[in-house]
């Protein structure tokens, strides 16, 4: 193996601010992130994060929160991971999963805000249950939200967000405030992403691609 990748996998292993199977606390702050963060900040989540864009951007504008990057895979996790720790950001964790066993992580009410960012689009119907935009996940999300819990999602796939703001109209997820751009480089909601592009985003922004954007917000059940 290449002596790079062999020194991501040690970091990986040994650094604290990120929760992977081998580790002995892989799990053991679910309904207590709190204790992880040593207070008791919003804890936001960016789910198939990649390298984290999100995650560390955020966490350096908006220190009153914690931040959690979710990826299966954790030669991305790396990044986000090393680069906390390069910039002393004690508001950042990660953890390696599939985002199926989402549960296992947080208790109901103990998430505040979900990012989806340029997630695969699964475009067979077959694969439906794996986007991370679908009814499914919005489900699983929705089950550890509290009321006001938002959710922000962009992608360049104007096929899946299409399909994104139909499933949304599923009476069970029940969300007001909902806005939505298919370009949000031309758009006054492009305000509020502070200049975060992600890895995916850089690479369709350099084709010319738009970007789709909507965010919303959950009601009470
Ligand atoms: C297209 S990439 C986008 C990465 C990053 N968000 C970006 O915008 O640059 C999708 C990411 O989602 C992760 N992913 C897809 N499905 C997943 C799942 N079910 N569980 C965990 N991670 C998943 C992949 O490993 C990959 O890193």
């Amino acid at each position: 193996m290449a002596r790079k990748k062999l020194m991501r996998f040690k970091w990986n292993e040994e650094v604290h601010n990120l929760f992977q199977p081998e580790k002995e606390n892989y799990k053991a702050y679910k309904g207590k992130w709190n204790e992880y963060f040593k207070n008791d900040h919003p804890i936001i989540l960016e789910v198939g994060c990649g390298r984290a864009e999100y995650t560390t951007g955020l966490a350096a504008l908006f220190p009153e929160n914690n931040y959690i990057g979710l990826d299966i895979k954790g030669a991305r996790l790396w990044k986000g991971s090393s680069l906390s720790v390069e910039q002393g950001l004690t508001n950042t964790a990660f953890i390696r999963t599939k985002l199926q066993n989402l549960e296992d992580f947080f208790l109901p009410g103990e998430v505040k805000g979900v990012w989806i960012t340029f997630p695969d689009p699964k475009p067979r119907e077959s694969e439906a249950k794996l986007r991370l935009s679908g009814l499914r996940f919005m489900n699983i999300y929705r089950k550890l939200m509290p009321a006001g819990g938002k959710v922000f999602f962009k992608t360049d796939n104007k096929v899946l967000f299409d399909h994104t703001l139909e499933v949304l109209q599923d009476p069970s997820l029940k969300i007001a405030n909902l806005e939505f751009t298919h370009d949000l480089y031309q758009s006054d909601l492009l305000a509020e992403h502070y200049g975060i592009q992600t890895t995916y985003e850089k690479t369709y922004l350099n084709q010319g691609v738009p970007i789709n954007y909507l965010k919303f917000d959950f009601l009470p059940i």
